[in-house]
């Protein structure tokens, strides 16, 4: 079997051909960060036509990398939600097209799937295991039973945790994306000299807030910043803490959903973690103290496929295609898609999915 998977949901253009061997045969990635960076956030409407200008070609380079054509395909994957409906559009209808020209089957992958199931295209992962799914927009504690079977256990009330890393970067006066740039500004800054909030900590339910962080960071920067800007050395302070106070948050809270499942699910073995987020190499080594503690096994995929690609979302469509699980080409993207729709809504939760 050979997938083709097309990832167009946010701020990269992304095409891949992923096999049943787990190989991947070709990932290529098209950052559209330059042309965000100046709004210091991701503008819908130049995403779309981004997309728009370069899925095509980015599918040829995938297939001529990989040295196949489309007659060689078993199927087409595209992320039909949730995310920008323009990029969502662009892809799901390039996807369709191959699909009906080549009379392949089309399958739309749910991009937080596509993110969950990356540890089984890397790993030997079997079903079910607990996952730490983070991201710039999703921040949620789930238990994978199997593919399209999700319980939801956690998830925040307000903030992403990707998204606690991007707005506090901005109030440091740190580049846009803003985890990397955090990280890197951490490395050489003294975490201990400020204390943030740990928002939620020791809570029953393993919830998340990050919002209240925000709050004291602003304040702090406030406190420090002469003339309006931030010493270096108070800038990389400043990042420590914050990427602290994030990491003891996710450490935290997933320590208390791993007690959950050990009641509910005897069976479990495997702690993953996917999203943006997970290419945080701290916060890899503060999961890993949290999986060993409670005898789990840690799977955190390589950096390149914790941010959004396109070989996740061929491999969760080979998965579903595998389970005879395809979709009509009347499927419809879906800006909104959570992956547990039984889960309610946290308490003080707002729009997130
Ligand atoms: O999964 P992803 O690429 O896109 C979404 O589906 O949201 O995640 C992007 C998020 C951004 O918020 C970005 O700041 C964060 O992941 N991120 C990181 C790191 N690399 C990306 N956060 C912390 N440390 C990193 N090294
Ligand atoms: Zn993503």
């Amino acid at each position: 079997m050979l997938m083709l998977g097309i990832e167009t949901s946010c701020d990269e253009t992304a095409a891949a051909l992923v096999d049943e061997t787990r190989a991947i045969r070709a990932d290529v990635v098209l950052s559209q960060l330059d042309a965000h960076r100046p709004f210091g956030g991701i503008v819908p409407e130049i995403a779309a036509r981004s997309h728009l200008d370069h899925l095509d070609g980015l599918v040829a380079e995938a297939m001529r990398r990989a040295g196949v054509g489309f007659g060689d395909l078993s199927g087409v994957a595209a992320t039909g939600g949730p995310g920008l409906i323009g990029g969502l559009i662009v892809g799901v209808m390039t996807a369709k097209a191959i699909a009906a020209v080549h009379g392949l089957p089309f399958v739309a992958v749910n991009h937080l799937e596509g993110h969950a199931l990356t540890a089984r295209l890397t790993d030997d992962v079997a079903f079910p295991f607990l996952l730490l799914l983070v991201s710039g927009g999703h921040c949620q504690l789930l238990v994978v039973e199997g593919v399209g079977r999700y319980k939801r256990l956690g998830t925040t009330v307000d903030d992403a945790a990707g998204e606690a890393f991007d707005k506090g970067a901005k109030l440091l006066g740190l580049d846009y994306p803003g985890g990397p740039a955090v990280e890197r500004a951490a490395a050489n800054g003294d975490a201990a000299r400020l204390s943030l909030p740990r928002p939620m900590v020791g809570r029953p339910l393993p919830d998340f807030s990050f919002s209240g962080l925000k709050t004291a960071l602003r304040q702090e920067v406030a406190g420090l910043a002469v003339a309006g800007a931030l010493r270096a050395a108070d800038r990389n302070d400043l990042a420590a803490a914050l990427q602290a106070a994030i990491a003891d948050c996710l450490a935290d809270r997933t320590a208390r959903a791993t007690e959950i499942v050990r009641a509910s699910h005897p069976h479990l073995h495997t702690l993953v973690i996917a999203g943006g987020v997970a290419a945080n190499a701290g916060i890899r080594e503060r999961l890993r103290a949290v999986a060993a503690q409670a005898g789990l096994r840690l799977v955190v995929p390589p950096p390149r496929l914790c941010t959004d690609n396109a070989a996740m979302i061929a491999w969760a469509g080979l998965e579903r295609l595998r389970l005879g699980s395809t979709d009509g080409l009347d499927f419809a993207p879906r800006p909104r898609w959570p992956l547990d729709p039984a889960a309610p809504k946290a308490i003080g939760a707002g729009v997130k999915a």
